[in-house]
């Protein structure tokens, strides 16, 4: 079968190879792949700046977005089934939070990935997943399953937001989502879906992503972050863009008792200045919180299959502005102004 591989922290490694096809192991489905989603981790890897072999290894299968349908079931499984397999395994000693199911909040950094920390990812015609790791999907969802790990991403972000709001009165009204790709814009649909004032802003003023904001019913922004914090004080930012101006920006920019929620992993080397008595003095005198949030558990992935179902079909189709087949992969990583996500075709024909 074909696999999309690279050797991490070699840039311009990725390549198409022909390997042997996975055999499933006791408990473990047989997944012909369908789509693959391909984000800014993806993208980080093949450009040799993250990602781990698996042990004794050079190449790694990439990709964590899967989506597949099962060849050879288990449990309770049936051939057919719709599923998408998830991301983290827990760390082997395990710490507490492993241990609890919360791999998505390991402890000691131990835990692995499929397709970015030392375990083959997703992106290959055919691909085996513990069956205790794969979650089904409504069929209604064939052509948009690849969706769900980023709702995974959000939808524990939303769980934390509303975790650390519930630490004293909490009854939010406003929220601003920075950033209106992939990840803003699933995180404003389950904003929209808590019936929440929703705000988008992104530095484009044409294309998808205005319009896939409009459309949920969110009011899009492109203006400067500090005119639209300063007109909306929102009870909460769902940061999205890892621009770290933007995050210290969000962080002063909040009404009280604000939750900024960081969900972009920034590069590292740019230094910024900041006046950190400012901050300090805001969060402060104002009960604000800042999170970081990173990855999901199996809870997450049962919340977004939920979002996922109650979303319109249509609307999550047009997040998907680009399908790239898999000997293509390589354009799958150039950026085009207008993409929201880019997915791989996995099943096409040779
Ligand atoms: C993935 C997460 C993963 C994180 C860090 C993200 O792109 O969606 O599942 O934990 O990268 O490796």
């Amino acid at each position: 079968m074909r696999a999309l591989t690279v050797v991490p922290e070699q840039p311009g490694s990725l390549r198409v190879d022909t390997v042997p096809d996975p055999r499933p192991g006791p408990g473990e489905l047989l997944v012909r792949g369908l789509a693959l989603g391909v984000c800014g981790t993806d993208k980080e890897i093949a450009r040799g700046e993250y990602g781990w072999a698996p042990p004794g290894r050079e190449r790694l299968v990439l990709g964590h977005e899967s989506f597949g349908q099962v060849l050879e079931p288990v449990g309770d499984f049936a051939e057919g089934d719709l599923v998408v397999g998830v991301v983290r395994r827990p760390d082997p000693v395990p710490c507490g939070a492993c241990a609890a199911g919360e791999f998505d909040m390991c402890r000691n950094g131990r835990y692995t990935e499929r397709g970015i920390k030392e375990i083959d990812g997703y992106g290959s015609e055919l691909w085996t997943v513990e069956a205790d790791y794969a979650v089904r999907l409504d069929p209604r969802l064939r052509d948009v399953g690849m969706l769900l790990e980023p709702t995974t991403v959000v939808a524990k972000a939303w769980e934390q937001i509303q975790r650390v709001g519930e630490r004293a009165w909490f009854e939010p009204k406003r929220v601003l989502v920075t950033g209106a790709g992939p990840i803003g814009l699933l995180g404003a649909l389950l904003g929209v879906q808590q019936g929440l004032d929703v705000h988008v802003l992104d530095r484009v003023t044409d294309g998808p992503k205005p319009r896939l904001a409009q459309a949920l019913g969110a009011t899009y922004h492109h203006e400067p972050v500090e005119k639209v914090l300063g007109a909306l004080e929102p009870d909460i930012v769902l940061e999205a863009t890892g621009v770290g101006s933007l995050v210290f920006d969000a962080m002063a920019g909040t009404g009280s008792y604000g939750i900024v929620c960081l969900t972009g992993v920034s590069p590292t080397g740019r230094s910024l200045t900041v006046d950190a008595g400012t901050v300090n003095r805001e969060l402060v005198l104002e009960n604000d919180v800042v999170i970081g949030s990173v990855n999901a558990n199996l809870r997450h992935y049962r919340a977004a299959a939920d979002a996922l179902g109650r979303a319109d079909l249509g609307w999550l189709a047009g997040l998907v502005t680009r399908r790239v087949p898999l000997d293509k992969a390589a354009d799958a990583f150039e950026a085009t102004g207008d993409d929201v996500k880019v997915v791989l075709d996995l099943a096409g024909e040779r």
